[in-house]
C-alpha cells in the first residue's frame, strides 16, 4: 500500500498536539471563533423556545400585548445567529489560510535543507503532494473540523438539556430513535472511510501517470504509445470514477436515512406529545418547540459523522507532513564553522584516503564507489579527470561540494575539512558547469545572475561576451531580457552550455569545476569555448572531467579513475610514457579519430 492510501486513527493525541502548535500564534482568532460558535449555538437554542413562549403566552391565550416585543427579540436572535456565523466563518477561514501558509513555508524550507541522498530515494510527485494537497486537507481540519465539532457537541448537548428540562418524558420518547441513528452513522462512517482511501489511492496513481507521461510526451509520440497509454489511462480513470461512485452511494443512502429517522422522531413527538396536549399535561407551544428542537438535533449528528472523515484524513495527512518535516538533515553547517587562513585566493583541494558509497542503509554492505582516493590540487592548478562511465568522476565532485559526506577519510579545502566549514562559505567558492544545464524560468540575464544582486548588468554582459555567448543572445528578439521557458526548453543544448559558462564566470569562483562541459557543442563552438575556458580558468583552481582527452591534454595534472580507484596521476606526457590505462584510452581515441582519414587516403 502506498503512503498516500494509509488512513490511521481518527484521533491521535501526539499528532493533534503538534497540529495545535500551529494554531498557537493565532489563539486570539481561535478564541473569537469559539465565542462566536457558542453565541451561534445559544441563538439556535433560543429560537424554538421563543416560539413556545409566543404560542403559549400570547397566541393560544389571545394576549396580543407583548407579542411585538417578542417578535423583535426573535429578530434580534436571528441577527445574532447571523453575526456569529459570519464571525466564525471569517476568522476560521482566515486562520486556516494562515496556517496553510506557515506549513507550506516550513515544508519548503525543510525541502531546501534536505540533502541529495534524500532526493535520490523520494519521487518528486510524492513531495509535491505533501506541499499541496496534504496541506489542503489540514486546512479542512482547521476550518470545518476541530472547532466546529466542538460547536456541534455543544449544540447537541444544549438541545438535549433543554428538551429534558422542558419535558423529560417526551424528551426520552424522542431519544428512542438514537440507537437507529447510531447504527446508520456507524455503517456510513466505516464505508465512506474505506471508499475515501480507495479514491485517494487512485488519485495518486492518476497524478503519477500524468506526470510521467506528460514530461515524456515526445517519447510517447515517437514510439507511438498514444493508443496504449490512452487505454492505460482509461483504466485508471475508470477505477477512480467507480471508486467515487461507490462513495456517492453511501452519501445517497446516509442523508435520506437520517432525514427519515428525524421524521420518525417528529412522528413520535406528535403521537405522544399530541396526546399529552389533549390531556393537558403539555402546552401546544411546548409541542411546537419540541418538534423544532428535534429537527435541529439531527443536523449536528450528520455533520459530525462527515467531520469524522475530515478528522481522519487530516490525521493521515499530518502524519505524512510531519514525517517529511522530521526527516533529519544529514548535511548541515557545523555549529561553529571554521574559516581557513589563506593568503591569496586559496582554492587548495586535498582528498585524503577517501572512501565513499551511495548506499548507507544500515546492515547493508557498502558498495564502494570510491576506494581510498588521495590527491591534491594546488591553488591555481588545472586538473583533468578521466575514466570510464561509472568510474566515480562525478562522485568526486559531489563530495567536494559536500552534496554527500564521505564514509572514511576527508576532503579538505584550504586545510579545513569540508564538514567543518559553513555550507554557504564552502559552496560560494565553486562554480560548476555540467553537461546537463539547469535553467530556471526567467530571462537570459536572470539565468546568468541567478538572483545574485552583486552581479551588475555590465558584469552579466561581460561574462556572456567572454565566453562567446553574446553571439546567440544578441540574435534573440529581446536579447538579455529574452524569456527562458521552464527547464530552458526553448534553447539548444549548446546554447544552454554557453549560458552556464557565462554563469560560472559571472560568479567569479575560486574553484571552477567542469563536468563533461564541452561535450554538447559543435567543433567551431568548442574552439570558441576553449578560448573562453582559458579566461575562465585564469587565476583559479580548475577541475575538469572529460571523456574527450583532447580537451584536457594541457592540464597541469591528469587523474585516471578506474572503478573508483585512482589508478594513475601525472601530466599527459608522463601518463603516456607510463603506458597504462591512460595510454590505452589515448590510443583508442586517437585510432578512432584517425581511422576515417586513413580510409580516405
Ligand atoms: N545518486 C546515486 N545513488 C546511487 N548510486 C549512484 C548515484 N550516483 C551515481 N551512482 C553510482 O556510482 C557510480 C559512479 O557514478 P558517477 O556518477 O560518479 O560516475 P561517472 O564517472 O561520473 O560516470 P559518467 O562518465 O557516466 O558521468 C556508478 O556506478 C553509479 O551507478
Ligand atoms: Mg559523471
Amino acid at each position: 500500500m502506498q503512503d498516500d492510501e494509509i488512513l490511521g486513527k481518527a484521533y491521535d493525541a501526539r499528532l493533534m498536539r503538534r497540529l495545535l502548535a500551529y494554531l498557537r500564534p493565532y489563539w486570539k482568532a481561535v478564541l473569537v471563533a469559539f465565542v462566536a460558535i457558542i453565541v451561534g449555538a445559544l441563538a439556535a437554542l433560543a429560537q424554538p423556545y421563543l416560539m413556545k413562549v409566543a404560542i403559549d403566552q400570547h397566541i393560544a391565550v389571545g394576549e396580543l400585548a407583548g407579542l411585538d416585543q417578542l417578535a423583535l427579540v426573535y429578530v434580534a436572535v436571528l441577527v445574532a445567529a447571523f453575526a456569529a456565523e459570519y464571525v466564525q466563518t471569517w476568522t476560521m477561514q482566515l486562520t486556516g489560510q494562515r496556517i496553510m501558509f506557515d506549513m507550506r513555508m516550513a515544508l519548503y524550507g525543510h525541502l531546501q535543507r534536505l540533502d541529495l541522498r534524500y532526493y535520490d530515494r523520494s519521487p518528486v510527485g510524492r513531495l509535491m503532494t505533501r506541499v499541496t494537497s496534504d496541506v489542503d486537507v489540514l486546512n479542512d481540519l482547521f476550518t470545518s473540523g476541530v472547532v466546529t465539532i466542538f460547536g456541534d457537541v455543544f449544540t447537541l448537548f444544549g438541545i438535549m438539556g433543554v428538551m429534558l428540562w422542558m419535558n423529560w418524558r417526551l424528551a426520552l420518547v424522542a431519544f428512542a430513535v438514537l440507537p437507529i441513528i447510531a447504527l446508520i452513522t456507524n455503517w456510513f462512517r466505516r464505508n465512506v472511510r474505506e471508499s475515501y482511501r480507495v479514491v485517494r489511492g487512485w488519485i495518486a496513481r492518476i497524478n503519477a501517470f500524468l506526470q510521467e507521461n506528460i514530461t515524456g510526451m515526445s517519447t510517447v509520440q515517437l514510439f507511438r504509445r498514444e493508443a496504449l497509454n490512452f487505454h492505460r489511462f482509461d483504466d485508471i480513470d475508470a477505477k477512480h470514477r467507480d471508486a467515487n461512485i461507490e462513495s456517492i452511494f453511501y452519501y445517497a443512502v446516509f442523508y435520506p436515512a437520517i432525514e427519515a429517522v428525524s421524521a420518525l422522531a417528529s412522528a413520535l413527538i406528535i403521537w405522544y406529545g399530541g396526546a399529552n396536549v389533549m390531556a393537558g399535561t403539555l402546552t401546544l407551544g411546548a409541542l411546537a418547540a419540541f418538534l423544532q428542537y428535534s429537527q435541529r438535533f439531527f443536523r449536528p449528528i450528520s455533520d459530525m459523522s462527515e467531520k469524522f472523515n475530515v478528522l481522519q484524513s487530516a490525521m493521515a495527512s499530518s502524519e505524512r507532513i510531519f514525517k517529511l518535516l522530521d526527516e533529519p538533515v544529514a548535511i548541515e553547517s557545523p555549529a561553529a564553522p571554521r574559516q581557513p587562513q589563506v593568503d591569496g585566493r586559496g582554492g587548495h583541494i586535498v582528498f585524503d584516503h577517501v572512501w565513499f558509497a551511495y548506499n548507507t542503509a544500515e546492515g547493508a554492505e557498502p558498495e564502494w564507489v570510491l576506494r581510498d582516493v588521495s590527491f591534491e590540487v594546488r591553488p591555481g592548478e588545472r586538473v583533468g579527470i578521466v575514466g570510464a562511465t561509472g568510474s566515480g568522476k562525478t562522485t568526486l565532485i559531489n563530495l567536494l561540494l559536500r552534496f554527500y559526506d564521505v564514509q572514511k577519510g576527508a576532503v579538505r579545502i584550504d586545510g579545513i575539512d569540508v564538514r567543518e566549514r559553513g555550507l554557504d562559505d564552502l559552496r560560494r567558492m565553486f562554480s560548476l558547469v555540467l553537461q546537463d544545464v539547469h535553467l530556471f524560468t526567467g530571462t537570459i540575464a536572470d539565468n546568468i545572475r541567478l538572483g545574485n544582486e552583486r552581479i551588475t548588468d555590465e558584469a552579466v554582459r561581460a561574462a556572456a561576451s567572454a565566453v562567446h555567448a553574446d553571439a546567440f543572445i544578441d540574435r534573440l528578439p529581446l536579447g538579455y531580457g529574452a524569456p527562458v521557458a521552464e527547464r530552458g526548453s526553448t534553447l539548444s543544448v549548446g546554447q544552454k552550455q554557453l549560458l552556464s559558462f557565462a554563469r560560472a564566470l559571472a560568479f567569479d569562483p575560486r574553484i571552477l569545476i567542469l563536468d563533461e562541459a564541452t561535450s554538447s557543442v559543435d567543433t567551431e563552438t568548442e574552439l570558441l569555448i576553449r578560448d573562453a575556458l582559458e579566461r575562465l580558468m585564469a587565476d583559479r583552481t580548475t577541475i575538469a572531467i572529460a571523456h574527450r582527452l583532447s580537451t584536457i591534454q594541457d592540464m597541469d595534472k591528469i587523474l585516471v579513475l578506474h572503478k573508483g580507484v585512482l589508478r594513475e596521476m601525472g601530466t599527459h606526457q608522463e601518463l603516456l610514457a607510463a603506458r597504462g590505462i591512460y595510454y590505452r584510452l589515448f590510443e583508442l581515441q586517437y585510432a578512432q579519430r584517425e581511422t576515417p582519414s586513413e580510409v580516405r587516403s
